[in-house]
């Protein structure tokens, strides 16, 4: 039995009252932050580096984060984010020229490394690199934006790397990312997910301070 984690996607949260919104969704039961960093390059948005982790961690927050780097190059902004209080770090392996070496650096920087794959993308690099992996993030949507549709592809892709993962037998996390919401992680857990992304699934929009407005839809996923 896997021990499912939630993680939501502080991509939807209200970032003007950020702090806030991590302590609420996490006294909800959520388990883990997920932290998406774009840079307008290595996809077309542009979010936040950094600053914005280490102002996480001075707030107080204690809970791993889970930081997805859809930035290009990857390996100059890896001790930052290391220094800032990451616990894991993800990448794409298209954005690193040396994805291997990309992995030692976050393990050396002391972080849990991770590889992402978009919807696109084969799952073959894993197979050399998988001695170094702690986490597989596998994007159910293209990179760049929040609350974009499911793409249903991505069950087959959770079945195969559900099976990579326990022939290493390597305590590897296998994390989905995009769409997933209340109605579909029931499946998606049946396909092999243990750690679930959800942004638009979760945040509401607008200031609602109510600090159990989470409550609700965390306990049902
Ligand atoms: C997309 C990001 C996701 C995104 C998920 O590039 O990696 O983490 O915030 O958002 P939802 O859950 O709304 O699809
Ligand atoms: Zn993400």
């Amino acid at each position: 039995m896997a021990d499912y984690m939630i993680a939501p996607s502080i991509l939807s949260a209200d970032f003007a009252r950020l702090g806030e919104e991590v302590d609420n969704v996490l006294k909800s039961g959520t388990d883990i932050v997920h932290f998406d960093v774009m840079d307008n390059h290595y996809v077309p948005n542009l979010t936040i580096g950094p600053l914005v982790c280490e102002a996480l961690r001075k707030h107080g927050v204690t809970a791993p984060i889970d930081v997805h780097l859809m930035v290009k190059p990857v390996d100059r902004i890896v001790p930052d984010f290391a220094a800032a209080g990451a616990t894991y770090i993800t990448f794409h392996p298209e954005a690193s020229d040396h994805v291997d070496r990309t992995l030692q650096l976050i393990k050396a920087e002391g972080c849990k490394a991770g590889l992402v794959f978009n919807p696109a993308t084969p799952l073959d690099y894993l197979k050399y690199v998988i001695d170094k992996v702690d986490m597989v993030l596998l994007m159910s949507v293209n990179p760049g934006f929040g609350g974009q549709s499911f793409i249903p592809s991505a069950m087959d892709k959770l079945r195969e790397a559900r099976k990579l993962i326990d022939a290493s037998g390597r305590d590897i996390r296998l994390e989905i990312d995009g769409g997933v919401k209340v109605d579909n992680i029931r499946e998606i857990a049946a396909a092999g997910a243990d750690t679930f992304v959800s942004g638009s699934g979760i945040f509401g929009k607008g200031q609602d301070s109510d600090p159990n407005r989470y409550d609700s839809i965390v306990k049902q996923m």
